[in-house]
C-alpha cells in the first residue's frame, strides 16, 4: 500500500487523473480493454472533470473503457443522488464512451434484484460465470476508485454491514443509515481482486477518520475501508495535506 500526499484537493484530482489516464494506456495496450469502477460521493467529482478536460478527453482511448460504479444509492439514474448521474454529468457526457460500456446499477429497481443483476453483468464482462474472482488479468477489475466516508466506510460498505467472506456475493444490497436509504455496493470479494485501488480522500474533515483507518488497531466491522487489501492488486491512498494532517507516519 503506498500512500501520496498533496497540497490541495485539485493537485491530488490532477494526479489521480494522471494514473488513470496512465493505467488506462497500459491496459489497453496490454489487453485491449480497460475497466474501471467509478466511487461516488462529491471528492471525485474534480478527477471527472480533470478526465472530461482537453487533456485526457482525446488521450485516453474511451472507445475501449468500460465503466462500472463501486457502489450506488438506490435511486432513479436522473435522482441528484445518483452516483451514475455524478459521473454522466462531470464526465460520460464529455468523452467518447460507448453507451453499451456504461455498466451502471439500476438504482431504480428492487434493491435486492439490482445487485443481483449488476453481479451477473460484471461476473459477464469478466468473464467469470460463477465462483470467485478468477485471479487473471483479464478477469479482474483493472482500477477501482473509491472515497472515505468520515464514518470509516468505503463504496457502500457502511460500519456494521454485513461482513462478506471468501465465497460471498461481489454485489449486495443492504439498508443503511443514510438517505436514500438502500444501497448497491461492490463487495471486497471483488473490490480486492483488482489490479490497482486508488482511495481519493480530502478535506481536513476526514483527517481523523483516515488516522484511524490507515495508523489505528485493524477493526473492519467498525472501519469497513480496512477490508479493503488486495492479495496481489495495489492500493494507493491520494490524500490532500488537509486530510493527512493527523497521520504519524506520511511515508508508510
Ligand atoms: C457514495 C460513495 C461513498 C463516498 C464516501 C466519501 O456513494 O457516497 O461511494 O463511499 O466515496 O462517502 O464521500 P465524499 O467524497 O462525498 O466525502
Amino acid at each position: 500500500m503506498s500512500r501520496t500526499v498533496f497540497p490541495s484537493a485539485a493537485a491530488l484530482a490532477e494526479e489521480a487523473a494522471q494514473r488513470f489516464a496512465q493505467a488506462a494506456g497500459d491496459v489497453i495496450n496490454s489487453r485491449g480493454t480497460f475497466v474501471i469502477a467509478l466511487s461516488g460521493g462529491t471528492t471525485p467529482r474534480s478527477l471527472y472533470a480533470q478526465l472530461a478536460g482537453p487533456l485526457y478527453a482525446s488521450s485516453v482511448p474511451w472507445p475501449l473503457v468500460q465503466v462500472l460504479w463501486g457502489d450506488e444509492r438506490c435511486v432513479p439514474p436522473d435522482h441528484a443522488a445518483s452516483n451514475y448521474r455524478m459521473a454522466r454529468e462531470a464526465l460520460l457526457d464529455h468523452v467518447p464512451i460507448p453507451a453499451a460500456n456504461v455498466h451502471r446499477i439500476r438504482g431504480e429497481d428492487n434493491p435486492v434484484a439490482a445487485a443481483r443483476a449488476y453481479e451477473q453483468e460484471l461476473r459477464s464482462l469478466l468473464g467469470t460465470p460463477q465462483g470467485p474472482p478468477r485471479d487473471t488479468p483479464e478477469a479482474r477489475i483493472d482500477l477501482v476508485l473509491l472515497g472515505l466516508g468520515d464514518d470509516g466506510h468505503t463504496a457502500s460498505l457502511f460500519p456494521g454491514a454485513p461482513l462478506v467472506t471468501d465465497g460471498a456475493p461481489w454485489v449486495i444490497a443492504h439498508r443503511t443509515h443514510t438517505e436514500p436509504p438502500w444501497r448497491v455496493t461492490l463487495t471486497p470479494v471483488i473490490i480486492n481482486a483488482a489490479a490497482e485501488i486508488l482511495f481519493l480522500v480530502s478535506g481536513a474533515g476526514k483527517a481523523p477518520i483516515v488516522q484511524r483507518v490507515l495508523e489505528g488497531p485493524l477493526r473492519p466491522d467498525e472501519l469497513p475501508a480496512q477490508l479493503i487489501a488486495p492479495a496481489h492488486g495495489r492500493v494507493h491512498w491520494l490524500l490532500d495535506a488537509a486530510a493527512a494532517r493527523d497521520l504519524e507516519r506520511l511515508t508508510p
